[in-house]
């Protein structure tokens, strides 16, 4: 009879290629393609609003008129903080980053929550609907509070694309802007077991609450491994500053084998599907805004490392620029997918606890073999 100590369980550095359990959310097609809940990625992205691709990722199904408009007012009506939760952002640092300001915020959310220790079905999509709602308003708020303004009320009458704008300048946003806002929420809003997901889906499977799934989720999302790629290829941007430099800045980053934000992914090898999305936003908005010198850089860089490594872009690269040229501060980069990706992390916290097992992997013991203890009374000879 085998034991487990006799056989040796396949391992893979990073869980990489490793199936980790199933979903009915998302498919990630590593030939750069990508569907929620069987609709394209692509199809959605022209034509639905942010709020219509949350329901479907909650719900499984696309909402009728009436779900839809049923929705987003509920969404609409769950936006404002509890007092205590602004009182405690005005209490932070003035430095703090807006991703730590919101992870902070989504866990002080938890108890306030009266159905927070209720794990059913109903009860998880009523927080979660609380959750995305309520996530937008935590970066608006707790951003303008850092720079000394007062938050805004609500505009239920918005959706949550435009609300956004609005709580942070104070300006209703034009329809376009609202419509490109959406396709970029779109994009954002789930990606199967990335890493802020699977931190997620990890806390839920010990029957955790969804505030602590997605507080763990928002810690995971900051690294710039992650979501963080989106802050840093902002700052490579500003200082390559224009194409005719890009060539030579990635020579030089790649000389000194420095990791490059916006390029890489663990699952898309020949593509991110979200990338031609993402460029065709960032061509339309460098015209609309006058600032066209952003996306022939990310286009430079593209191609020389497509060159020197066969590494493609990933969707954050030109994310940095569309959200540049929207007049994000860039430190808002990250909280902005997040925003979005709530809505995924919130449809996965469900998924698992409908069908939970606990997330336990095992590791490879690589320490010393075993050997005798010694007490250090003993080895001091006293
Ligand atoms: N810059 C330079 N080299 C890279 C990069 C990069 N961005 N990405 C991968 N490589 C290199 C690796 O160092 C490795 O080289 P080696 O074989 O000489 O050691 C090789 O390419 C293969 O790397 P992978 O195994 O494919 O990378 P992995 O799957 O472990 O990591 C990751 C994926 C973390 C996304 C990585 O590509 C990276 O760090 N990218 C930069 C950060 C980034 O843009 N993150 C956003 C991801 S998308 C998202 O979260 C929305």
């Amino acid at each position: 009879m085998t034991t487990e100590t006799d056989t040796k369980p396949a391992y893979s550095p990073g869980l990489a290629g490793v199936i980790a359990g199933e979903t009915e959310i998302c498919w990630v097609d590593p030939n750069a393609g990508l569907m929620y809940r069987g609709y394209d990625i692509h199809e959605m992205a022209e034509k639905a609003n942010f709020e219509e691709v949350a329901y479907l990722l909650l719900n499984g199904e696309l909402p009728t008129t009436k779900q839809l408009e049923e929705f987003s007012k509920a969404l609409a009506a769950e936006r404002p903080l509890p007092k205590e939760v602004l009182e405690m952002m005005r209490l932070m640092p003035k430095n703090t980053h807006p991703m730590d300001m919101l992870r902070t915020g989504v866990s002080m959310l938890g108890p306030f929550d009266p159905q927070l220790n209720d794990h059913s079905h109903d009860a998880n999509i009523r927080k979660a609907i609380r959750l995305i709602a309520k996530t937008t308003t935590l970066i608006a708020d707790g951003f303008r509070i850092q720079h000394g303004q007062n938050p805004l009320p609500e505009r239920p009458d918005l959706t949550m694309a435009g609300n956004l704008f609005y709580k942070l300048s104070g300006e209703v946003p034009p329809t376009w802007k609202i419509r490109m806002m959406d396709t970029i929420f779109i994009l954002y809003a789930d990606h199967e077991f990335n890493a802020s997901t699977f931190a997620a889906r990890v806390t839920a499977a010990t029957l955790a609450d969804i505030y602590a799934a997605v507080t763990s989720a928002c810690g995971t999302l900051k690294g710039p491994l992650h979501g963080g790629a989106n802050e840093e290829a902002m700052a490579m941007l500003d200082e390559i500053k224009t194409a005719d430099r890009a060539e030579d800045w990635m020579m030089n980053a790649l000389a000194k084998k420095a990791k490059i934000m916006g390029f890489g992914h663990r699952v898309y090898k020949s593509g991110d599907s979200r990338v031609p999305i993402m460029r065709e936003i960032g061509r339309d908005l460098g015209q609309r805004v006058g600032k066209d010198q952003w996306i022939p850089i990310c286009e430079k860089l593209e191609a020389t490392m497509d060159r020197e490594k066969h590494l493609c872009a990933n969707v954050d690269l030109y994310a940095a620029p569309v959200f540049a040229m929207l007049n994000f501060d860039p430190a808002l980069n990250t909280p902005i997918f997040a925003a979005s990706r709530v809505a995924g992390w919130c449809a996965h916290v469900v998924e698992q606890q409908d069908h939970n097992r606990l997330i336990r992997p095992r590791s490879l013991y690589t320490g010393p073999a075993s050997r005798p203890y010694k007490a250090a009374a003993a080895s001091n000879g006293s």
